[in-house]
């Protein structure tokens, strides 16, 4: 899995759509550094990086529900349902790292909070997207 920078080349996540791909790409990259902050000793920088997901997944769901709502997509409350159910995750899963309990179950972690959730549920609303005329590469530009 590649834990170099969230803005590379096209990955497994990539559903399509540039600027969602970003903000996966960048969870994703977060997991990964919490995986290697595991590796050797728990401690603040995996408290960190647990924050900083916490803020970026809230970012990450804001915005993938306003395009829902705003595009009219049809599975958006089953969708939203599924956010809640994953931030509901996250936020057990920090509890658990206050208690240094953290690195064994993080392969499945991330396979299921982030890669089965793209796979079941943001795939789904990408032809919507685009049939409305979402522009798949608009993104905001590097730092
Ligand atoms: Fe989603
Ligand atoms: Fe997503």
């Amino acid at each position: 899995m590649n834990s170099t920078h969230p803005n590379q080349g096209p990955g497994e996540l990539d559903i399509g759509i540039a600027e969602i791909d970003l903000q996966h790409r960048h969870l994703l990259y977060l997991l990964e550094r919490l995986r290697s902050s595991t590796d050797k000793q728990y401690g603040y920088a995996a408290n960190a990086i647990l924050d900083e997901l916490a803020i970026e997944t809230r970012i990450h769901f804001a915005v993938e529900e306003s395009l829902m709502r705003l595009l009219s997509f049809p599975g958006t409350e089953a969708h939203l349902e599924e956010h809640r159910k994953l931030a509901g995750q996250l936020e057990k899963f920090r509890q658990r790292a206050q208690d240094f309990d953290v690195a064994d179950g993080l392969s499945s972690f991330i396979q299921t909070w982030l890669i089965d959730h793209v796979d079941s549920y943001d795939r789904k609303f990408v032809a919507h997207f685009l049939a409305m005329g979402v522009d798949p590469l608009a993104a905001p530009k590097p730092d």
